[in-house]
């Protein structure tokens, strides 16, 4: 169980995809819910949104960007090794409306989450406008898929060295002031959902954020993933991962987040890799 059968390499290796034998999740799985991971016995528990499910074939896909300690052991499982533990499917699913005018907004592996919701929506009569986005040409994936998924796609790269040099949110805003847009869907980065959101409420867009708070349990009995959603305490496990952008104290996300950056550098360092 949890076997590794297939597993690619992108942005020149610092984004990695397991498909993972796994087929009970799989039977179950809807777009928009994650699963909770472990490389081994000891390893720490990594939530990630599944990027693809397969219910014939029995299997769920993953993709993440290696960032510490926990994610470069992940990296080193290769094909035929088995994650210990993979918990899910956990969250709720995506709410599709049907016929809806829609923007997607992708930035870095946010991209990987993305990309069932914008291929849900389109199999459910939307009009699908994604724009992905990147730093560079090296770190922009899934532009086949998402082309596929999309009515219309926008390339982004902060560098100019693919698409258009620049933001997402300024093709965003074009597509705001022209008008006709029901429903915006942000998710990549947190400073990205925040100026995303910030600037949907200017124009009255409902905007759906997928958060992605350090998690332990998953199930709701921790409250490690606490994230304030219009004035309330929300768990980003059990009520999430999506929220109304326009209601998510982004900032208090960021320090959040951030809360144990020394000790994961301090874990980093040690490993004798
Ligand atoms: Fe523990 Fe959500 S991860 S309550």
């Amino acid at each position: 169980m949890f076997t590794i059968v297939n597993r690619e390499e992108m942005a020149g290796g610092t984004v990695i995809l397991n498909e993972i034998e796994a087929p009970r999740i799989a039977a179950k799985a809807r777009p928009g819910q994650f699963l909770i991971l472990k490389a081994n016995e000891n390893g720490e528990r990594i939530p990630l949104t599944m990027a693809e499910t397969d219910p014939e074939k029995g299997t769920v896909t993953v993709i993440y960007m290696v960032v510490g300690k926990s994610t470069e052991l992940f990296r080193r499982l290769g094909v035929g090794d088995a994650y210990q533990d993979v918990i899910g499917p956990l969250g709720q699913p995506t709410h599709i409306e049907p016929g809806k005018n829609v923007v997607c907004v992708g930035g870095g592996t946010g991209v990987a989450v993305l990309h069932p919701i914008a291929r849900g929506m389109k199999q459910a009569g939307c009009d699908v406008t994604s724009i992905i986005g990147s730093r560079n040409r090296d770190l922009l994936i899934l532009e086949d898929k998402m082309r596929l998924a999309s009515t219309d796609l926008h390339i982004c790269t902060d560098d100019g060295s693919y698409g258009r040099k620049g933001f997402v949110t300024e093709v965003l805003k074009e597509k705001l002031e022209a008008g006709g847009v029901d429903q915006v869907v942000a998710i990549g980065p947190v400073p990205m959902m925040k100026f995303v959101s910030l600037m949907t409420r200017e124009y009255g867009v409902p905007t759906m954020v997928s958060l992605n708070p350090i998690m332990i349990d998953g199930t709701g009995m921790c409250g490690g993933c606490r994230v304030t959603v219009g004035g309330e305490t929300k768990f980003g496990c059990v009520d999430g991962p999506e929220f109304d952008g326009h209601q998510v104290d982004f900032d208090e996300l960021i320090l959040r987040l951030r809360a144990y950056t020394e000790q994961e550098r301090c874990s980093h360092e040690r490993c004798k890799w």
